[in-house]
């Protein structure tokens, strides 16, 4: 069983840490944070090791994930750079890619993840890459680590970008579908708050029932859209809004914006 630091006791950082703590993956945990207030709230909520230097929690540990903001990430590397030897060092900030990793942790065995919010209720699908020194025993680690948590595929780091535009900045465009959802709900006559679980326990369950049974996403249309019926005439609606298009070029943005933040 591998120990872990948690360096950023944030969100992110929060929820995974939560994951791990459910699924027994490790009982080594360790975190550290400048904030002494998300320490304390971590500390108390999980009962695990808390400290406020990042070199006393990265030395320790087998595991390092850095949970910081990418605009802190570098203060992060330098200062744990002289502790970590032998250590796995996983970074999940957004658009820092592997390369500048390894430039600033030299020869050291590197995993960049593109995880997503929906850690925080164990239902993340996360993306992951290893650096050129990671070894396959730690893919296997962090995969079971990222796994407690939701889904995770190991990839090309290149493919990061597309995982960011799906399912990194995936929850914000479902959020935006479930609003329209709810008002278009509301402006139909029902309460907001029926509306609100109505539309979003179709989402889960359309997600869940096209990864459970193994059914297209043409096949579930074709079981809920009768001639002439009421599912038609919305997907006819759909169409002639060429939504389609439009949520292709939502993607393609979040996509475009990811390769040029990485740049
Ligand atoms: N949120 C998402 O949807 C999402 C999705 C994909 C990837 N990510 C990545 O996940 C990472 C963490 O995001 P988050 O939303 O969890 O951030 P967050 O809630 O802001 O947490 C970051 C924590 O790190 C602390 N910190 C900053 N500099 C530090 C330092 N030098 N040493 C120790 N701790 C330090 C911060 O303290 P202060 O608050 O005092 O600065 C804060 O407690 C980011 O890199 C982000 O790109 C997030």
């Amino acid at each position: 069983m591998k120990s872990i630091a948690f360096i950023g006791t944030g969100r992110m950082a929060s929820a995974l840490i939560s994951c791990i703590h459910k699924s027994s993956i490790s009982k080594s945990i360790i975190a550290s944070d400048k904030s002494d207030i998300n320490l304390a709230r971590i500390k108390k909520q999980f009962k695990i090791k808390t400290t406020a230097d990042n070199k006393e929690a990265a030395g320790n540990s087998d595991i390092v994930f850095i949970c910081v903001k990418p605009q802190d990430i570098d203060a992060v590397l330098d200062e744990i750079n002289d502790v970590v030897k032998n250590q796995l060092v996983v970074s999940i900030a957004a658009g820092i890619r592997l390369k500048h990793l390894e430039n600033k942790l030299k020869n050291k065995r590197i995993i960049r993840v593109m995880p997503n919010i929906n850690c925080l209720v164990g239902e993340m699908a996360a993306g992951f890459s290893a650096g050129k020194y990671a070894t396959k025993e730690d893919i296997k680690n962090v995969s079971g680590i990222l796994n407690s948590a939701g889904i995770a595929f190991f990839m090309k780091e290149d493919l990061l970008d597309a995982v960011t535009g799906i399912s990194g900045s995936g929850p914000a465009f479902f959020a935006y579908f479930i609003y329209a959802f709810v008002k278009a709900g509301i402006k139909n006559g029902l309460p907001k708050e029926v509306a609100f679980r109505l539309a979003c326990q179709t989402a889960i369950g359309t997600g869940k029932l096209l990864m459970e049974s193994g059914i297209t996403t043409d096949e579930l249309i074709g079981m809920v859209a009768s001639k002439k019926g009421t599912t038609i005439a919305g997907l006819n609606a759909l169409k002639r809004h060429k939504v389609k298009d439009i949520l292709t070029k939502t993607i393609d943005a979040a996509v475009k914006r990811s390769r040029e933040l990485g740049k």
